[in-house]
Formats: structure tokens, sequence, C-alpha cells
């Protein structure tokens, strides 16, 4: 069976449009797990955070990552702090390549900046010192990534046509 592919990194990497474009262009299924997640919670993620608390959320998360790792052939999209447990990254791991989306702050300050959709963004001070802080606190979990992609200056095209090359010489 083929291999999952999954996209990691922080918010405002560009995850969610190019796991969408990626997976057109490769013909397969794509998953976006916070999308699953409000599915299925029947609410947003900030009313998920604000109304069951962001430990609710994570064990959402943990228990997709679950059913993800049985399934094979998916484009998938996690959230910026998916891989932040070490169970999910285990996971995510053995159902395929780990693809990890990279952007500086200033880019992610900029992609990021509706107020309302990133709860963990919103409920800090200041934000460009919260995005840098979590992208210090993070960086070593986004390393466990077979492949890395800057976005900063690339297209959500670009990033796709980056990501298929690099798959092709996997085989
Ligand atoms: C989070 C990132 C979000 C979402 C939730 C928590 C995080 O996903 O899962 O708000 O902890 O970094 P995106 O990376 O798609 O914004």
């Amino acid at each position: 069976m083929m291999k999952n592919i999954v996209l990691i990194g922080f918010m405002g990497t560009g995850k969610t449009s190019t796991g969408k474009m990626l997976a057109a262009r490769l013909g397969r299924a794509f998953l976006d797990m916070d999308q699953q997640i409000e599915k299925k919670a029947g609410k947003s993620i900030p009313a998920i955070f604000a109304e069951d608390g962001e430990a609710a959320f994570r064990a959402a998360e943990y228990e997709l990552a679950k059913s993800l790792s049985e399934k094979r052939g998916l484009i998938i999209s996690t959230g910026g702090g998916t891989m932040k447990r070490e169970e999910n990254r285990a996971l995510l791991k053995k159902s395929g390549i780990i693809v990890c989306l990279t952007a500086d702050a200033e880019t992610i300050l900029t992609r990021t900046s509706a107020r309302g959709k990133r709860p963990v963004l919103d409920r800090a001070e200041n934000r460009k010192a919260e995005i840098e802080r979590l992208l210090g606190e993070r960086a070593e979990i986004y390393a466990h990534a077979d492949y890395t992609v800057d976005t900063s200056e690339l297209s959500p095209l670009q990033v796709v046509e980056d990501i298929v090359k690099h798959i092709k010489k996997y085989g």
C-alpha cells in the first residue's frame, strides 16, 4: 500500500493549502486533521479551546492520529501542535513520509494575522514574540521530518512541485 504523506509544521506554513493541492496533483485523497476534529466536535477549534479546553483538543488530536495511522495513501495536513505529542509522532511516522513546512517568523506573523482563528496565538499579548518563542520550543519536534521545505518565498504550487520532485526521488 502507498504511504501517507503527512504535512507537519508551524501555523501559517501552508499545510492546508499545500496539502489540498498536493492531493489534487497526485490524485490522492486529502485529510485535514483540524477540519476533521471540527467536523466531529460540531464546532470550530477556537470554540473547542474556549468551551472544552486545550487538553480536550489535544485528546481529540491523539484519537485522530491513532485512526489515521491505520490508513494509507492519504495526504494528511496536521495541526501545528500535533507533533508535540510523542505518540502522535510515532503513529504518523509509522503511516508514511513526514514532510515539514517551515517559514520565518515574519512570514508566519503575516499569514496568521487574522484574529479568532488560532487560539494558541490569540492568547498571547505579543504575537510576534509568542511566534518566536513557540518556534524555538517546537524546533526539535519539527526536526523529526523526512524532508523539509522552507515556504517563506514560495507559492503553494511551488511547494507542491518541490515535494513531488523529492518524493519521486524516494521511489
Ligand atoms: C495549533 C495549530 C492549529 C490548530 C490549533 C493548535 C498549534 O493548526 O491545530 O489551533 O498548537 O500550533 P494550524 O497549524 O493548521 O493553524
